[in-house]
Order: structure tokens, then sequence, then C-alpha cells
């Protein structure tokens, strides 16, 4: 069994980041800049922000947190994505969610330039991505896509089982790994809450990708011998062990299944960490203009 060591490859990405950064500075070019807009107070959303805007600093992006109260209202929300569109000093910017419920995440989402839609959540990023054109990829799609290439994971002709059909994980991941490319050209199935059977499809499955955020789903007896385990799930649960006090838990019960496999991410330390690593990517994109010449 090999251990997916999100960490290590998010690390060296960030360096390879940072050295870019370093030579478009050196040339005289304009340093990176990402925005983030976050309304309200919320718990995870704070910490995945400040997680971003750390991100940048480690780099060497510029950031800009643009904060607003939850009673702000949408059209405030709406007013400074089309300023951010309009900066021609953002190269890329995220509206964190959720938003509070008066505001309309797909509004705020489709009022975003694609050209700055470094989330990748646009529907003309969604499109361009569903035909194979190059657009920006989500976070953590383009992570597992990464984290698979870094490991240089086989796909091509693979079954693969994608359990959890949400618009920022299971939906896109499921399409990527169809494409007709490396990583790709695997015989995905698409599984959810209807699906019948779903037991038999995972243990069918030579790469399973586990996107349903329910903690320690995927047991020993769900998985075939050999097949390379992919954990995109963290729910956050209390600990008496831990100093903060909780700690994360992935969609895979991890002790009794990694020995069954050939490749498995770990909670913490897998995917999640691979996340940040790809807005800066995406950002990096938006900068240099590659996505949208
Ligand atoms: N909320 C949880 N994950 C994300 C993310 O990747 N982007 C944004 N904008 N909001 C999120």
């Amino acid at each position: 069994m090999l251990l997916i060591d999100g960490k290590k490859i998010a690390s060296e990405i960030k360096q390879e980041i940072a050295r870019e950064v370093q030579q478009i500075k050196a040339q005289g070019g304009k340093t990176p800049h990402l925005a983030a807009v976050l309304v309200g107070h919320d718990g995870a959303s704070e910490t995945y922000v400040a997680g971003k805007v750390k991100a940048c600093e480690e780099v060497g992006f510029t950031s800009t947190l643009v904060r607003y109260e939850d009673d702000i209202s949408e059209a405030t929300v709406l007013n400074t994505v089309n300023e951010l569109n309009n900066n021609p000093d953002i190269d890329g910017f995220i509206v964190q969610l959720p938003l509070p419920d008066h505001i309309s995440e797909s509004k705020v989402i489709e009022a975003i330039d694609p050209k700055k839609d470094v989330d990748g959540f646009h529907p003309v990023n969604l499109g361009r991505m569903v035909l194979g054109m190059p657009a920006f990829i989500s976070a953590t799609p383009a992570g597992i896509i990464e984290l698979i290439r870094r490991y240089e994971i086989p796909t091509s002709g693979k079954n693969c089982v994608v359990v959890g059909r949400s618009n920022i994980v299971g939906k896109p991941i499921s399409i990527l790994l169809s494409q007709k490319t490396y990583p790709g050209d695997a015989t995905v199935t698409l599984c959810h809450s209807r699906t019948r059977n779903l037991n038999e499809i995972i243990k069918a499955s030579d790469i399973i990708i586990a996107a349903l955020g329910k903690p320690e789903f995927v047991r020993a007896d769900m998985v075939r011998e050999g097949a390379v385990v992919i954990d995109v799930g963290i729910t956050r649960v209390k600990s008496e062990v831990t100093k903060s006090g909780w700690k994360l838990i992935g969609d895979v019960k991890f002790d009794e299944v990694a020995p069954k496999c050939s490749y498995i991410t770990p909670v913490p330390g897998g995917v999640g960490v691979m996340t940040i690593v790809s807005l800066l990517k995406n950002t990096l994109l938006a900068a240099k203009c590659e996505i949208y010449p």
C-alpha cells in the first residue's frame, strides 16, 4: 500500500509556484493578485479564507480580502463582484460559499467574469471543462487530478466509481476522469443516494472516489484488493485526544481499508491540503492569461 502524501505534493507545488512568481517579478512582471469575498462569520469559511490568504503570502502573491456582515444586501455583493471584474489589478477572485440565504449563490457565481473565476464555479468554466476546452477547474477535482498525475497512477481503461454527485466535486471529477487524456480514459460510474447495488459497484471498481460526506462510509468489505482509494470527505467531529478539541474524519474507514489498497489518500493530509494549492495554480494561470489568452 502506498500512501498518497498530499501534504508533500502541496508543498512541492507551492515551491514551484513561488519560483515562478519570483521569475515574473524579476522580469518586471505584475505580481499575481487574488481577492476573496467573505460574507458573515461562518467558522469553517473563516478558516478556509484565512488559509487562502496565508497561502498567497507564502508563494508571493498579493491578496485582498473583502469582508461583509451577513446582513449585507445581494445588490452590494453583486456590485463588489462587478468592481472586482473590472479591476485590472485583480487577476482572479472567489466569493466564499455558503452565502446567507437571502443572497442567491447562483446569481453571484454567474456575475463573476469567467476569466477571473479561479474557483471554476461559473457555468462557462464548467461547460468548457465538459467540452475538454481550457477552463478553470474547481479546487477539489483539480487537486485529485494532480495527485493522480504526480503519483503516475494508471487510469486508462480502469473502472472508476465516484460516490457523491455534488456540483463542485462529484460531477466534475466524474467528467475529468472520463476525458480522452491522462489522467482520464477511465470508465466512470457516478453513484449517489438513489443508487441501487452501491456496494457491488464499489467492489467492482479499480478507483474509488469517496465524496459523499458520510464519515467512514467505505469499509474494507466494500473494497477490492489493489484498489486506488481517494477520500474527499472531511467531517469535523469532537475529539478528546486532540488539543483543538476536534478532528477530521474522511468518508473511508482508513485503518481497515488501507491494507487492501494499492494507493490511498489519508484524511487529513490527502485531498484537502491540495485544494488551496489548486486555487493558487488557477490564480497563476489567470495572471498569465493562459486559460483565456
Ligand atoms: N466553500 C467551500 N469550499 C469552497 C471553495 O472551494 N470555494 C468557495 N468559493 N467557497 C467554498
